[in-house]
């Protein structure tokens, strides 16, 4: 499994050693949560502090846009020095525009789906996308609580896109339920408070990485 730690539970002030401690543990991801006030009620934060981190770590900056309208940033994200760009149906840009505009910046793109938008939406852009992102929460908050009802969504993903796919899980993963997004075939797990909101950082990211 790749484990993906979202630095929306990080405490901004120590940002670098944080980041650095999660790499070191082995998490090949770092999950970075762009929201705008607008397609979500957060505000969370924009490029400039992708471009301050992407100075310090070499993890695979996987950019989840909680956003109205990605197209009009992906230029934005892409310098700042995202890896995978990933944004969701039913926000108001045109799906097959930002995709195209993402995967023309030579970086993977991905799409979301919230727990009320069917995982089938995302099926027409199978040739477009890299990843899928299954929320296993309503996208907003970090903190909350596992959804199950989104197991099928995951086993259909992975049917659908095959071995060779990322199926990403985000929302409600810790350490002692991890297992289900897995059995139900999620290769790339999100751990917000999980993992920066842990006393220990470096044993809360091993722990997930544990078998
Ligand atoms: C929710 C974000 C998540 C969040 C996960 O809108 O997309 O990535 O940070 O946080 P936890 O792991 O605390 O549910
Ligand atoms: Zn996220």
């Amino acid at each position: 499994m790749i484990l993906a730690p979202s630095i929306l539970s990080a405490d901004f002030s120590h940002l670098r050693e944080d980041v650095a401690a999660v790499e070191q543990a082995g998490a090949q991801y770092l999950h970075i949560d762009v929201m705008d006030g607008h397609f979500v009620p957060n505000i969370s934060f924009g490029a400039p502090i992708i471009t301050s981190i992407r100075k310090q770590s070499n993890m695979v900056f996987d950019v989840h846009l909680m956003i109205s309208d990605p197209l009009r940033y992906i230029d934005d994200f892409a310098k700042a020095g995202a890896d995978i760009i990933t944004f969701h149906i039913g926000c108001d840009s045109d799906v097959d525009k930002t995709l195209d505009a993402i995967r023309a910046h030579g970086i993977r793109a991905g799409l979301a789906v919230n727990p009320d938008v069917p995982v089938e939406t995302m099926f027409p852009y199978k040739d477009k996308i890299d990843m899928a992102l299954i929320m296993s929460v309503y996208a907003g908050f970090g903190g909350q609580s596992y959804i199950p009802e989104v197991n099928e969504k995951i086993r259909a993903a992975r049917d659908f896109f095959g071995p060779d796919f990322d199926v990403e899980v985000d929302g409600g993963i810790k350490p002692d339920n991890k297992h289900i997004p897995l059995s139900f075939g999620a290769n790339v797990l999100v751990a917000g408070s999980a993992v920066f909101g842990a006393p220990d950082i470096t044993a809360a990211a091993k722990a997930f990485l544990a078998e």
